[in-house]
């Protein structure tokens, strides 16, 4: 056990350090930026039905689902064509209006959850194309879906998804870029930029990991709350709802994840000096909404923590706590912004003796309804 842990004290730290090279390993060989090249070699036969859809109907659960929406606002950002995403349990159920010229794409990273399973099998009856986003090579899912692409993440074993996350989003990203360049919604220069970026993200997130034990002291602040408010905006607002579903699965401690804009339509009303709120408030073009935001918290005497771009003077004049993390594209945030969630679940987690490899209730896969 403690071998396979290789030196860490838990599967799921083990997994959260692995980041840099499994997002790495997931972009090897697919994209090589001084050439220009971006291939995913497993959407080859179909990829005109994902060029020409009308429409993307993103299906997942979990932690898959939120990369889902991380991946609509990519999609609709740079290929242009709409998106929706779906919990599986519930399109399966409301007889979903799905037409041939639809294209799915089915997140999971076993490749077994049962919800996900049926959904494309329903989809693929009404004649739509599935393209798959798993983990696990030659699952039920990979199996069922028309093509797709794996994630090559290597084995989740904390049953909190971590790498899998920035897998899954750094594959759709790949799709959509792929997309976008042939539709020509890019231009050249920024397509090459951003495949230069997103080559370069493995080294970024091992720079942002460098803050874990900055994170481990706030921790030791917040271990005892029984109340935690997560806010992001844009590709951020799903991050949020990440970080959230993260601190509740491991730490048991109630989380919400909101749209930073949406506090004020309810969990403002939540906010006293008992309360954290953890915020994205990266430079990115929400930046100057999230600042009042975060502002607005502060006068109602809330505890933020928030996450930030290196050298944020103005945030950290504001924030109880703030962490630093390296700036990049706004499209890629999610890839790094991410990182410092779960490793501050993970530290509150362990704080309050929890086993966050096999947090109670909870399975690794879903595999009956
Ligand atoms: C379970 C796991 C989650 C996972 C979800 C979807 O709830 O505990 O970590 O995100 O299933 O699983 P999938 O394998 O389809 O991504």
């Amino acid at each position: 056990d403690a071998i396979e842990k290789g030196g860490f004290d838990s599967f799921m730290l083990k997994e959260i350090f692995e980041q840099p090279e499994s997002v790495h390993n997931c972009l090897r060989g697919r994209l090589i930026a001084e050439k220009g090249h971006l291939q995913l070699g497993g959407i080859n036969k179909y990829i005109d039905r994902l060029l020409y859809a009308k429409r993307i109907i993103i299906l997942g659960c979990g932690t898959s689902w939120h990369a889902g929406l991380v991946a609509e606002y990519i999609f609709e950002e740079l290929a242009r064509i709409p998106v929706e995403v779906e919990y599986a349990s519930e399109f399966r159920y409301r007889n979903p209006i799905i037409y041939p010229d639809d294209a799915v794409i089915a997140i999971s990273q076993s490749g077994e959850t049962a919800d996900t399973l049926a959904a494309i099998e329903l989809a693929k009856s009404k004649g739509a194309t599935i393209f798959g986003v798993c983990n696990v090579v030659g699952s039920s899912i990979a199996r069922a879906t028309h093509e797709g692409a794996y994630t090559h993440a290597g084995p989740e074993i904390g049953v909190a998804s971590t790498k899998a996350f920035t897998a899954q989003v750094t594959v759709l990203l790949m799709m959509a870029l792929m997309i976008a360049k042939k539709r020509q919604n890019v231009a050249e220069a920024q397509f090459s930029e951003l495949l230069y970026e997103l080559e370069s993200i493995p080294e970024k997130i091992a720079k942002t990991l460098k803050i874990n034990e900055e994170i481990e002291k706030i921790a030791h602040i917040y271990q005892h709350s029984s109340n935690m408010i997560y806010l992001g905006r844009g590709y951020n607002f799903p991050v949020a709802l990440e970080g959230a579903l993260k601190l509740k699965e491991i730490s048991y401690i109630h989380a919400e994840g909101y749209p930073a804009a949406e506090m004020k339509h309810g969990p403002i009303a939540l906010i006293d000096e008992e309360m954290p709120v953890v915020f994205i408030a990266i430079k990115d073009n929400s930046y100057e909404k999230v600042v009042s935001n975060i502002q607005e918290v502060k006068a109602r005497k809330g505890r933020v923590i928030a996450i930030v771009n290196e050298g944020d003077n103005l945030i950290s004049s504001m924030a109880d706590h703030v962490i630093e993390i390296p700036a990049t594209y706004d499209v890629l945030t999610p890839l790094l912004t991410v990182i410092p969630l779960q490793l501050l679940a993970y530290h509150i987690a362990v704080l309050r003796g929890c086993n966050v490899d096999q947090p109670r209730n909870l399975a690794k896969s879903v595999t009956v309804e």
